[in-house]
């Protein structure tokens, strides 16, 4: 079972939760969302606590116009102190404007299967690899730690399963490259619990210093039993999207990320320490809609929490005293 507490200080487990909305999601999106509305959604996501936030991505502007003002969200977020506000970057290029940009650290993306690299990033995975190495190698040179993002860790849409000795070598040789840390993304919503809580265990063993985040979708329904899976494994830190928005426009198929509101939900009331302030988490995605032009996946923002209660029905005194009056009447007889 799930257990909150820390087995070494006795306290309550930190989860780092990270916010993947501003790239993730809004990549996506068909309208493009105004500059100050996407500094305005990153700022209300600073003040409601998140660790991290992947706030825009460096790539072509022609590939990914959604995020084409990605150097003008980064100079005008207001930074939270402590906050970490890191970016997806491709390229050599994507790695120079981030740094320009003051990132707080780089996300790369390679993908682990082979067909789905060269889909996505038109490149074999050796080649990725050797052109992200350069870009480790730029971004130490300017003190810019790196997050290495690897995709379709636990599945590819196109080839199936793929070996997790094969996704554990990958992270070790871009730890081995000086990355801080190492996502193991779930693109395609294939990751199942058991799964995940091996691969977690299995990464842990082999790197015990990497920072490691896994990174789910929620397109077969199995995104928090998969997040409550890696915290039993040992995991405490998550990719997750305001709204659930988010996908992969390379990945077929590929639906929204974990919700950050009903991750923050369900971990509150398991009483885990995730550091974020729900009741803003809420307004922040109750906006999303009028944001993106459409509905979003977050059940929570529809439903409520948990003790949001709700008046009895407009009947229900002329209800209750007949029972009431029955009851007596059955009690005198
Ligand atoms: N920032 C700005 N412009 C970039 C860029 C970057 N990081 N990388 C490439 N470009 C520009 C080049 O300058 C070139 O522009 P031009 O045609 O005006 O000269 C054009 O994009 C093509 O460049 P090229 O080097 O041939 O790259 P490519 O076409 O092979 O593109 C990618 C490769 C991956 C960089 C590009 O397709 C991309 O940014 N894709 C987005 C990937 C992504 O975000 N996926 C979602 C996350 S999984
Ligand atoms: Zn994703």
């Amino acid at each position: 079972m799930t257990t909150n507490l820390s087995p070494w200080t006795g306290a309550r487990r930190r989860i780092f939760l990270q916010e993947v909305g501003p790239r993730d999601g809004l990549q996506m999106e068909s309208a493009f969302v105004p500059t100050a509305d996407k500094i305005a959604l990153i700022d209300a996501l600073s003040a409601a606590g998140l660790a991290k936030i992947e706030a825009t991505a460096f790539v072509s502007p022609q590939a990914i116009p959604a995020l084409r003002d990605a150097e003008v969200v980064l100079r005008e977020i207001v930074r939270a102190p402590g906050v970490v506000y890191t970016c997806l970057v491709p390229n050599l290029r994507g790695a120079e404007r981030a740094i320009d940009a003051r990132a707080d650290e780089l996300n790369l993306v390679m993908s682990c299967s082979e067909t789905h690299n060269l889909a996505n990033l038109r490149m074999t995975r050796a080649q990725s690899f050797a052109a992200l190495s350069e870009v480790i190698a730029l971004a130490r040179q300017a003190k810019v730690p790196v997050n290495v993002s690897l995709s379709c860790a636990f599945g590819c849409p196109m080839e199936g399963d793929i070996d997790p000795a094969v996704v554990l070598d990958w992270a070790a040789r871009f730890d081995a490259a000086g990355a801080r840390g190492i996502t193991l993304c779930d693109t395609t919503g294939m990751a199942f619990p058991t799964q995940v809580a091996q691969l977690a265990r299995d990464f842990r063993v082999r790197l015990p210093k990497a920072e490691l985040t896994l990174h789910f979708h929620n397109t077969r329904g199995m995104g928090l039993a998969n997040v409550l899976a890696s915290i039993d494994a040992g995991a405490d830190r998550f990719d997750a999207s305001l709204g659930g928005l988010g996908g992969c426009p390379y990945a077929p198929g590929a639906s929204g990320n974990v919700c950050t509101e009903e991750i923050v939900h369900a971990l509150a009331l398991m009483d885990f320490d995730t550091g974020c302030d729900l009741g803003l988490l809420l307004a922040a995605a109750a906006r999303l809609p009028a944001l993106v032009g459409h509905d979003i996946p977050s059940q929570i923002v529809k439903a409520g929490r948990r003790l949001d209660l709700h008046a009895p029905p407009a009947d229900f005194a002329h209800w209750r005293e007949r029972a009431l009056a029955r009851e007596s009447g059955a009690a005198r007889d």
